[in-house]
C-alpha cells in the first residue's frame, strides 16, 4: 500500500483501478452494464471528466484565496520563496491547465447536449447553464490573461523591476478575489441546469 501513496502517478492510477473494480462489481451485482455504445453514456463520461478538471480549478483557485494569500505576511521573509520558488508556480501550473481543462470539457459537454448556442445566447430554458457558462468563461479568461501573465512578473518568472513587480502582484490577487466571488453564482448556476434551473 505504501509503494503505491509513495508515488502521485501510482495513486492516481490505483483511484482509475478502484473505480473500475466498482463499476464491474456492480455489474456484476446488478447484471447492469454501462453502455459505451451510447450517446448518453458518452455525455456522462465528459461529465465526470468536467467536474474532475473543475475540483482541480477551483480547489486550487479557493486553496490560493483561502489559505496561502492570507499566510503569506504571516511567513518570515527568508522563508517566503519556499511558497514564491516552488509552490506558488507549481499550484499555478495545475490551476491554469485545469481551468483549460474545465472550458474544453464544458464546451463539449454543451455541445454534446446540443444547447451550446443556446445557452449562450441565454435563452428561456437554458439560462442557467448559459449564465453559468459566461460566469466560468470571464473567470477562465482572467485566469490565462490576467492572473498567469501578472504572477509571472510577480513570482520573478519575467524580470520586471520592484514598482512592476508589487503593482502585478496586487492586480492577480484582486483579480483571483474576483474569480472567488464569480465561483458562487458560477458553481449554483452550472447545477442548477439539472434542477428545474435558477
Ligand atoms: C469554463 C467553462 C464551463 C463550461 C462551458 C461549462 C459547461 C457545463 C455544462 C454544459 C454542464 C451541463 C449542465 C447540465 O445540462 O446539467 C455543466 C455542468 C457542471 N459543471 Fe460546468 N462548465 C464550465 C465551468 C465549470 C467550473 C469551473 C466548474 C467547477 C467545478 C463546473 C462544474 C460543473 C458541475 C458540478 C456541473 C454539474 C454536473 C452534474 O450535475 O452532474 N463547471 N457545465
Amino acid at each position: 500500500m505504501a509503494a503505491i501513496f509513495q508515488s502521485l502517478g501510482r495513486t492516481v492510477a490505483a483511484g482509475i483501478v478502484l473505480l473500475l473494480v466498482f463499476i464491474v462489481l456492480a455489474g456484476l451485482g446488478t447484471q447492469q452494464w454501462i453502455a459505451v455504445d451510447t450517446h448518453g453514456w458518452w455525455t456522462f463520461f465528459f461529465r465526470w471528466l468536467h467536474v474532475l478538471s473543475g475540483v482541480m480549478w477551483i480547489g486550487l483557485l479557493w486553496y490560493f484565496n483561502f489559505v496561502q494569500t492570507p499566510s503569506m505576511p504571516k511567513i518570515p521573509d527568508e522563508q517566503k520563496p519556499a511558497i514564491s520558488k516552488v509552490i506558488a508556480p507549481e499550484a499555478l501550473f495545475w490551476f491554469r491547465w485545469a481551468a483549460m481543462a474545465t472550458l474544453v470539457t464544458g464546451l463539449i459537454l454543451a455541445t454534446m447536449y446540443g444547447y451550446l448556442g443556446k445557452a449562450l445566447s441565454l435563452q428561456k430554458g437554458y439560462h442557467a447553464i448559459g449564465l453559468g457558462m459566461w460566469l466560468a468563461i470571464v473567470m477562465w479568461f482572467n485566469v490565462w490573461f490576467v492572473i498567469w501573465p501578472n504572477q509571472k512578473k510577480a513570482l520573478g518568472i519575467v524580470q520586471v523591476d520592484a514598482d512592476a513587480k508589487a503593482k502585478a502582484a496586487r492586480t492577480a490577487m484582486l483579480t483571483s478575489r474576483f474569480n472567488t466571488m464569480f465561483s458562487i453564482p458560477m458553481l449554483y448556476c452550472m447545477v442548477a441546469q439539472q434542477n428545474s434551473g435558477l
